[in-house]
């Protein structure tokens, strides 16, 4: 599809959807405060950037761990070709709002969809440790710093040795350090926060 009617419909989908809102209200329903549940968004520009960035081919299969309301899935839904999306979000009404603006895609867009018949995408309610994303070719972690506790859990760490080789892992702010990957900084890219590093990790064994 066009870059440009991607992003004329994206900015449609999210238009009257403010993320940080739906994060807040959602937190206030737990009994806990956890520095993970921190809630920050991609931007279509500078994520189109990041996801050419890590080149990838056709029929590969995106997972987004820690989804939001579903942005960098959506992004990769509309410019690219992977054959498998799937977004994993553990808060109840980020994750319902990314189900919502998915239908409302195919709702609206119906046409545009059936020419994504080799595309699934979905969004599933989960905590990532506990879901297997062994099947991703490439895998966005949004952010490092707020995800540094989960990222080197045990468990986490098992599932990343699981990866097949030439999995790419994007994560922005620091890399993850382990001796599965090479590591190489894409830049600094806008979020909703402002600038950011962008990593991208490749399983090289
Ligand atoms: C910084 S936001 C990123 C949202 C989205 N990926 C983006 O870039 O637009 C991180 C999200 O991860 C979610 N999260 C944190 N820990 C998680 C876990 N273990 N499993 C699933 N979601 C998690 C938070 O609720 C939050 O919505």
């Amino acid at each position: 599809m066009d870059i440009k009617q991607a992003k004329d419909i994206f900015h449609w989908l999210y238009a009257n959807t403010d993320g940080y809102r739906i994060s807040i209200e959602a937190r206030k329903k737990l009994s806990y405060y956890y520095i993970a549940d921190t809630y920050g968004e991609v931007e279509f520009d500078s994520f189109y950037q990041i996801l050419s960035l890590a080149q990838p081919k056709p029929n590969k299969v995106f997972y987004d761990l820690g989804s939001g309301i579903g942005k960098p899935s959506l992004v990769a839904y509309l410019c690219f070709d992977f054959s498998k999306i799937i977004g994993i979000e553990k808060l109840e009404g980020l994750w319902q709002t990314s189900k919502n603006i998915l239908e409302r895609l195919q709702k609206h867009y119906l046409e545009l969809c059936k020419t994504k018949s080799n595309s699934q995408i979905d969004f599933i309610q989960g905590n990532f440790l506990d879901l297997d994303f062994s099947d991703g070719d490439v895998i966005f972690i949004n952010s490092y710093t707020f995800f540094y506790y989960q990222i080197y859990d045990r468990l986490f760490i098992n599932r990343l040795k699981k990866l097949k080789k030439g999995t790419k892992i994007i994560t922005t702010v620091m890399p993850i350090t382990l001796p599965i990957f090479n590591i190489k900084k894409l830049g600094r890219f806008k979020f909703s926060w402002g600038e950011e590093d962008v990593l991208i990790h490749s399983v090289f064994y």
